[in-house]
């Protein structure tokens, strides 16, 4: 049964291959393990998350481009099934990439996102959105109509570039668009327990975003970096590995915010 309560999290960073979609299918693939109706929507031209999931961008209709483009478009029209019973998803196509240029100079183009959702609310336990490795107009409609931001930060170098400029606009947003976007979390992501590189980058990211800094660090792990070459999230693929294990506590521990 569904909560009161929806709650739509981004999962964002301007920074690319740092872990969003994979942390977007096998977050969301365990929030339905565990009985939550899940709704994840692709927003990013590579379909990455499409495509984990077992869809087929090419032989698609409709997509979260239609959303976008389209005013009389409506989400529940666009929503595909998955191999996972509670888990759908809004699915994205190449064609993605001109919606950026087309929405710039479109006003209130950042609130779009926002009005396709409201009917879906009382529908789903959590809406995620898999964000692109931007700041644009599509990463800004995220933000708007987001609760919660969980940003993946990959322990490698490099790693905490772009983020100031994304805590930046998501403070602008809470300001100007959007009051409820109270839960910023950090996610450490393909943590090696080999490296000191990992442990070194682990530090910074604690010194500077202690109280943001998720308690789940997620390892590198063979197993997760195959998952999607077989349309299946972890739990799936490879239960019981060490990828899924520390996904399956990601949603418990996002699952302990609905209590805060
Ligand atoms: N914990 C992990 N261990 C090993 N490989 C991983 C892990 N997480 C992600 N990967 C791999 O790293 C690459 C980047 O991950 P992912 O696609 O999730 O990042 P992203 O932030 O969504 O990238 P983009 O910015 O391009 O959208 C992918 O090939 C993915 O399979
Ligand atoms: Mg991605």
């Amino acid at each position: 049964m569904s909560s009161i309560q929806t709650r739509v999290i981004a999962i964002a960073n301007p920074k690319g291959g740092c872990g969003k979609t994979t942390t977007t299918i096998n977050l969301g693939a365990f929030l339905a393990d565990m009985n939550k109706k899940v709704l994840l929507i692709d927003l990013d031209p590579q379909c990455n998350a499409s495509i984990g999931l077992g869809i087929k961008p090419h032989l698609l209709n409709f997509s979260v481009y239609d959303l976008f483009n389209n005013p009389e478009s409506q989400a529940n029209e666009i929503i595909c099934p998955t191999n996972l019973l509670n888990l759908e998803v809004v699915p994205a196509k190449t064609s993605l990439a001109d919606i950026e240029s087309k929405l710039r100079t479109q006003k209130g183009a950042g609130f779009i996102l926002k009005r396709k959702l409201e009917p879906l609310l009382l529908k789903y336990d959590y809406i995620l959105l898999d964000c692109n490795p931007s700041l644009g107009v599509l990463t800004l409609n995220a933000l708007v109509c987001s609760s919660g931001v969980i940003i993946p930060v990959q322990t490698q170098f490099y790693a905490l570039r772009g983020l100031t400029q994304l805590l930046n606009l998501i403070n602008i947003v809470r300001e100007k668009a959007n009051l409820g976007l109270s839960m910023v979390k950090i996610l450490t992501t393909m943590y090696d327990v080999r490296t000191n590189l990992s442990h070194y980058i682990f530090e910074e990211i604690q010194k500077n975003f202690k109280n943001r800094l998720l308690n789940t660090i997620i390892p590198v792990s063979t197993k997760l970096a195959e998952a999607p070459s077989s349309g299946l999230p972890i739990n799936k693929y490879a239960p019981g590995s060490k990828g899924a294990i520390a996904y399956e506590q990601l949603a418990k521990e996002v699952i302990s915010f609905e209590e805060k």
